[in-house]
């Protein structure tokens, strides 16, 4: 946000240059806390500002310290709007103290009534996106909501990660599902789950939809795809949930080159706050396109052999193909399948030289039947334990906790295995 917007508005009253055009706002969710009714009224007005049509806007009564009790023991939205009638002097330090509350990535624009650049220059200085004198209008507010997110040098609003199972079954699509389920419930934000299976994938019938068109519609278009076309192609599955299914249809090979889904990643990460890539088990030229672009990777593993190794490979030659970007997490599935004898998860995370963020039961009638009714664990079974296992993922991948997990399993002892993995 330039300061020569404020200024101007403050302090010549004339409104700002829209520079960013009349592009839409990305589908961020913003909370705003008004003292005055009026207040709360422009702001509900600026809904109905075309830009702002994709934005999810709840309004409360209340200050900067309304905001502190809420955000206490909630997730903090992508904005937060709030009015504030404190002197000059206490503004700063009232939302210091909210900013202990807020996710690294929540901007913050203030509505006050006082009329002092210095004011404006501190509070810019400290982090808060705008300064936005009252009385404003509607579109100095949209203005300045899209100079934080529409902006040409505005980072992209969304997170990607990315979920690849080590063998083919080991249970990645449904972990991420759930996963994506669990970060829409808890974050009450907007996620969008790819399905990258073509042929096979399981997001629509995991979710019980069946739309028509999807990712391949998505791919096939390239260059052409823009923000409308990939609205049109996403499928909304339940609250803050969305899908871009795959045809799961053999009628043609399904053979992409190594940049054909960028073009999707990129559109994507800067339209929805967190998206979710089901991989399948492959390893082409795109797969790996893939894996380099994304901010995060989980590799869902067996606790069995053939799975150790492919997640050893597949760790190393991730690290390789993007160094100082973040390593790829574990979470081990299927944990406690009766009979097998089972790699225990803290060997199996230090063989791998990876951070094991979860382990989840193997539980075939839960799964079996989410699976049959096309529902999430968390829907069939809420009581379940499996629910913490997806809760402890879904905080972990949207960085808003940091959980550790240790290994209560017996297993086998696979010390020289190890040292075989570690020579080769
Ligand atoms: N913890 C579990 N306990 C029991 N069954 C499970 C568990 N996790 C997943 N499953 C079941 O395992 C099967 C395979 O899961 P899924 O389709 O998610 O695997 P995948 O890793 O995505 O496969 P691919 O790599 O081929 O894409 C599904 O039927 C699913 O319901
Ligand atoms: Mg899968």
């Amino acid at each position: 946000m330039s300061d020569n917007n404020q200024n101007t508005q403050n302090h010549e009253g004339q409104e700002p240059a829209l520079n960013v055009g009349t592009r839409l706002i990305p589908r961020i969710t913003v909370q705003a806390f008004c003292e005055n009714s009026q207040t709360a009224q422009l702001i509900e007005k600026a809904l109905s500002d075309r830009r702002m049509s994709k934005v999810a806007l709840t309004t409360h009564n209340g200050s900067i310290e309304g905001a502190i009790e809420t955000y206490r023991s909630n997730p903090t939205p992508n904005l937060i709007l709030v009015e504030t009638s404190l002197p000059t002097d206490q503004i700063p330090s009232a939302l210091e103290e909210m900013a202990q509350f807020c996710d690294p990535g929540t901007h913050v624009i203030v509505l006050g009534q006082i009329n002092d650049v210095h004011l404006y220059r501190s509070l810019i200085k400290s982090g808060v996106a705008e300064y936005i004198v009252l009385p404003t209008s509607t579109d100095i507010l949209v203005s300045a909501i899209s100079e934080i997110f529409v902006a040409d040098d505005s980072p992209p609003i969304g997170r990607t990660i990315g979920f690849i199972s080590a063998k083919g079954g080991s249970g990645s699509s449904t972990v991420s599902h759930n996963s994506a389920w669990m970060a829409a419930q808890a974050l009450r934000q907007d996620v969008l789950i790819v399905d990258m299976d073509l042929p096979f994938g399981t997001a629509g019938l995991n979710f019980n939809q069946d739309p028509p068109n999807g990712i391949a519609d998505a791919v096939y278009a390239q260059e052409n795809l823009d923000v409308v076309m990939l609205d049109r192609l996403i499928t909304k599955a339940a609250n803050n949930i969305n899908l871009l299914t795959a045809p799961v249809s053999l009628e043609k090979p399904f053979d992409f080159g190594a940049g054909d889904f960028e073009q999707i990643i990129e559109l994507v990460q800067s339209n929805i706050p967190l998206v979710i890539l089901d991989i399948p088990h492959l390893w082409t030229s795109w797969v790996r396109q893939t894996l380099i672009a994304l901010d995060e990777i989980v590799i869902v593993a067996e606790p069995d052999l053939a799975n150790l190794r492919n997640t050893k490979t597949l760790v190393d030659t991730i690290a390789a193909l993007r160094p100082g970007e973040n390593k790829p997490m574990l979470v081990l599935n299927k944990v406690g399948l009766p009979k097998r004898p089972e790699i225990p998860s803290a060997e199996f995370a230090s063989a791998v030289d990876c951070e094991l963020i979860e382990q989840i039961a193997f539980d075939a009638p839960t799964f079996g039947t989410a699976a049959n009714n096309g529902q999430m664990i968390a829907e069939v079974s809420s009581g379940s334990r499996l629910n913490d296992s997806f809760k402890n993922i879904s905080a972990r991948i949207t960085g808003r906790q940091i959980h550790e997990t240790t290994s209560k399993l017996g297993g086998l002892d696979i010390s020289g295995l190890l040292k075989k993995l570690k020579r080769a």
